[in-house]
């Protein structure tokens, strides 16, 4: 099969490289000049486990290119694949369709024959109406379907979700739509992967559903945490004690300064949007929103009187700036407010990432030192600060860690280590939801 994909993104990219590993024809079209060279010189723009040698080896066999020429890419395709961002509206926090519907437009005019125009980008219900409303006022003669298949990798494991899913959802509404992409999805018939056939606008709100509800989880532990500190007691244990009961589950369920990335903060929103619009608001979702907003706001103030109520002309050792391992995305990050806070009240900040410090740059104030290592951000700090949970954090011997600093004052928003060995090794050790020991 011939398919096309709108974006080059972390959806896009992986998207496509994996439909060619399935053995379709990928062609990925993208606008950004910088990551089209980067992906013709072989290079793979964003940091995600095993993309690139799937992106090389995919590109080697001829099924998989990118480019700008729409219409090149378009010629002979069974399906088109939106994949382009929606990221928050300035103003309204509603998701900004502008990319989705210019997208809509240029692939109605490139379009020279049948094809199904797939919307993987995480959209608001209605919005692959409006995509078939846009395609046929710019090109009334075109036959095409539209269908909804939204995206539920993570990034990190994104190859490894995309080519064993949990379930694939399907929202069409013709014959030949789903059998396009029943033949695209094939391989997961063989592992028998659930492809869960549905309506349009219910493939739409899934996606936003699903999100809400992780996003919910996090800070219903998050809350709990908070109760656990005050109570004396253990989050950990809790979450075991509560996760292993099936109807629970014990993923998602690990406390932390509230989540960030690409998706959850934005699709929590959206969803408030979309549900008021509908005159069926979700009071749930508005106090996740709200939660985790003050969360990450407030994080700032557990280091600092961590530190003894002031930060000013302390230095801070930061370990980990992205929203979470195995990515280089600083979207919506904790690190940001946390840091800029530190850093507006006086601290010095050292700080390392192992692969997001050029993407941490341009969004972190001037005056943050980079680090080599995490030894390095910990050498003469009063404090030091896990942010996020890189393996190789949780593999430094505490007793060199602590060496390394001036201070002995660690905070440890995501819990990595053990606090008997952190005490034992002289720190002062603060972590999310445990008993002050
Ligand atoms: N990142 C994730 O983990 C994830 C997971 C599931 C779903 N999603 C959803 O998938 C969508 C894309 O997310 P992303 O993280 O890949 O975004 P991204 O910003 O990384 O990528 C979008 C890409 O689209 C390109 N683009 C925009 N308009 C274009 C056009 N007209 N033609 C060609 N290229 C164009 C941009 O240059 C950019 O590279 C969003 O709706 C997001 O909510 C993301």
């Amino acid at each position: 099969m011939r398919i096309a994909l709108i974006g080059g993104g972390y959806v896009g990219l992986v998207s496509g490289a994996c439909f060619a590993e399935f053995g379709s024809e990928v062609s990925v079209v993208e606008t950004d000049g910088n990551k089209l060279v980067a992906l013709r010189e072989g290079r793979v723009p964003i940091y995600e486990p095993g993309l690139d040698r799937l992106v090389t080896e995919n590109v080697a066999a001829g099924r998989l290119s990118f480019g700008d020429d729409l219409a090149a890419a378009l010629t002979g395709v069974d399906a088109v694949f939106i994949a382009v961002g929606t990221p928050t509206r300035r103003g309204d926090g509603h998701a900004d369709l502008s990319y989705v519907y210019a997208a809509a437009e240029q692939v109605a005019r490139a379009l020279t024959g049948y094809a199904v125009i797939v919307t993987k980008s995480t959209v608001p219900v209605g919005t692959s109406r409006r995509i078939s409303e846009i395609m046929r006022a710019t090109r009334p003669d075109l036959d095409f379907d539209v269908a909804s298949n939204p995206e539920f990798l993570r990034e990190g494991s994104a190859i490894a979700d995309f080519m064993r899913p949990d379930r694939v959802v399907i929202g069409a509404e013709t014959d030949r739509a789903r059998e396009v992409l029943r033949r695209l999805y094939r391989p997961l018939y063989l592992i028998e992967a659930p492809i869960v056939f549905t309506g349009i606008e219910t493939a739409e709100l899934t996606k936003y559903a699903a999100n809400a509800f992780l996003a919910m989880k996090v800070t219903f532990i998050n809350e709990i945490a908070d109760l656990c500190e005050r109570a004396g007691a253990d989050v950990h244990d809790l979450a075991r004690g509560i996760g292993l009961d099936g109807r629970i589950g014990r993923k998602f369920l690990h406390p932390g300064p509230g989540f960030g990335g690409s998706c959850f903060p934005k699709d929590t929103m959206a969803l408030v949007r979309i549900a008021q619009d509908h005159g069926a608001p979700s009071r749930l979702v508005e106090a996740v929103v709200a939660v985790n907003d003050a969360r990450k706001a407030g994080m700032a103030a557990r280091i600092v009187a961590a530190c003894g109520g002031s930060v000013r002309g302390r230095t801070i050792g930061v370990l980990g700036l992205t929203f979470k391992p195995e990515t280089d995305d600083m979207r919506e990050a904790p690190s940001l407010p946390i840091v800029a806070r530190l850093a507006e009240d006086g601290a010095i900040i050292r700080a390392f990432d192992p692969e997001g410090m050029e993407q941490a740059k341009p969004l972190l104030p001037e005056g943050v030192i980079y680090c080599r290592d995490a030894l390095d951000a910990a050498a003469g700090a009063d404090a030091l600060v896990v942010i996020t949970e890189w393996n190789e954090f949780r593999a430094l011997a505490p007793a060199r860690l602590r060496a390394a600093m001036r201070g002995r004052v660690l905070v440890d928003l995501r819990n990595i280590y053990e606090p008997s060995a952190m005490r034992e090794a002289g720190f002062q050790y603060d972590s999310v939801g445990r008993p002050v020991g």
